[in-house]
């Protein structure tokens, strides 16, 4: 059969509260027109982020019942540890409340004033860390991978000869490892290939420098390169799994991605030294290192969810319904990063709203029309979010896994054509206030 269905029943159900156009007004005129300020109540799909959003399956449930909370040598760690390292075989492995928990630990270890750290694209928490140790977090995506129209399958990649060269200018001794980001999340959600995986761990063996991968979405990643890499099509996810962490020294995650829960995270290591330092910063910031910020119940739930992930029928229904929405508001014009990625649908606002120039915003105007048109919650990636260094006006549609069905999103495609189809009605937005930091959460705007 054609049809690609969602594959699972429902079996609790949450309620969706609908609301009038007159109601959405309000609340968002109440909320100063930034979208983080709504309650989750106001809206109706909330796509504002892929993260900790998941829908737990019944076996996550019952595991969550079978949670050991000993401080010491709980029974659910070894089981988490079990799970990791039968696709992640590295030698140490950290929970960690979440990622950026894992990343803040690790760049402690590692990072430091005059240290420099490439990635495709470090993720904006990863560069935060790196930065607030006084390191340097450096981009090195090839170029197809910046430009939102140009077709390529693979256009998270690094760019080898730029990685080669960078490692050549700085000196080895100033790189403390190379990071690899899979999905590429701050370049549209894009996967890297094995062979690109492969080239990256090449050129770390020669100079001698870790390799750690930011595994948030490894599994849509393993996905994309079954049905895109030649070589891959008839290896299982698992497989391919284990063999891009084969050629890896590490990696930091995010268990509120690819390991389906609401919350965790941690790092895996392979050097003894490393993990040493980690699990000491992990006592006094996180818990002790069989808990590390979690409690035994999580440590469950993600065990189940890291082993439900790499089940193929859902990873086709979920990069598929990611790329159904993308192919139906692009067959009709409005403008995307293309080709759709795996967790999150990328509207091109600078494109689709000209008359509105960048300092007024217009990827903040389009999420705003968005949640007046049909409830709909996006989140702007561009001016709003990155100040002058933005380089687009995106709207991102992040999906929940496992949260919203097929006539969910026909339904997001039915609001986002209403909205396109008036577009040249939409306003420009200003800043009313902001604070010294992070704006694009607190802000409060007002049409122009
Ligand atoms: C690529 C990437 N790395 C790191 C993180 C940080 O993870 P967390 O939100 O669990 O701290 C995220 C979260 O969105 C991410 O997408």
């Amino acid at each position: 059969m054609k049809t690609i269905i969602e594959p699972f029943r429902i079996k609790s159900v949450e309620p969706i509260r609908m609301t009038s156009h007159a109601e959405r007004e309000r609340y968002i005129r109440d909320a100063h027109y930034n979208l983080f300020n709504l309650h989750s109540s106001a809206v109706l799909i909330d796509l504002l982020t892929d993260s900790g959003t998941s829908a737990m399956s019944s076996e996550q449930w019952a595991a969550i019942q079978r949670g050991d909370e000993s401080y010491a040598g709980s029974e659910s760690y070894y089981k988490f540890y079990r799970a990791v390292s039968e696709i992640m075989p590295f030698k140490h492995i950290i929970p960690t409340h979440q990622g950026r928990a894992a990343e803040k630990i690790l760049f402690a270890v590692i990072g430091g004033r005059g240290k420099k750290i490439p990635n495709n694209t470090h993720f904006d928490t990863t560069r935060a860390n790196v930065e607030f140790t006084g390191a340097e977090a450096v981009d090195l995506l090839i170029e197809e991978g910046k430009n939102p129209r140009e077709i390529h399958p693979f256009k998270g990649n690094m760019d080898i000869n730029k990685l080669d060269n960078f490692i050549r200018k700085e000196k080895p001794e100033n790189i403390p490892c190379v990071m690899l980001t899979i999905t590429n999340n701050s370049g549209g959600g894009q996967p890297v290939s094995m062979q690109n995986i492969r080239e990256v761990s090449a050129v770390c063996r020669e100079f001698k420098l870790p390799f750690i991968i930011d595994a948030c979405r490894f599994a849509e990643n393993a996905y994309f390169i079954k049905k895109r890499e030649p070589g891959y099509e008839n290896k299982s996810v698992k497989e391919i799994t284990r063999e891009m962490f084969a050629y890896a020294d590490g990696c930091t995650m995010s268990a509120k991605k690819d390991a389906l829960v609401n919350i965790g995270g941690y790092l895996c290591l392979n050097s003894d030294e490393w993990a040493l330092q980690a699990r000491n910063l992990l006592i006094l910031t996180e818990g002790f290192p069989t808990y590390g910020g979690l409690a035994g119940r999580d440590l469950e739930a993600i065990a189940v969810g890291l082993e439900e992930v790499l089940h193929e029928d859902y990873l086709q229904y979920r990069l598929r319904s990611t790329e159904y929405l993308g192919e139906k508001i692009n067959a009709r014009g409005v403008p995307i990063v293309l080709p759709v990625g795996g967790h999150a649908v990328y509207i091109d606002a600078k494109q689709m709203l000209p008359h509105i120039p960048v300092s007024q915003f217009p990827g903040q105007s389009l999420a705003v029309a968005l949640y007046l048109a049909g409830g709909i919650r996006g989140c702007e990636i561009g001016s709003v979010m990155f100040g002058a260094s933005a380089k687009m006006e995106l709207v991102r549609l992040a999906i929940p896994r496992r949260v919203y069905t097929q006539s969910h999103i026909d339904y997001v495609i039915e609001v986002i054509l209403d909205v396109y189809e008036k577009r040249d009605t939409l306003k420009g937005m200003k800043i009313t206030w902001e604070p010294p930091a992070l704006r694009h959460f607190t802000a409060h705007f007002n049409f122009v």
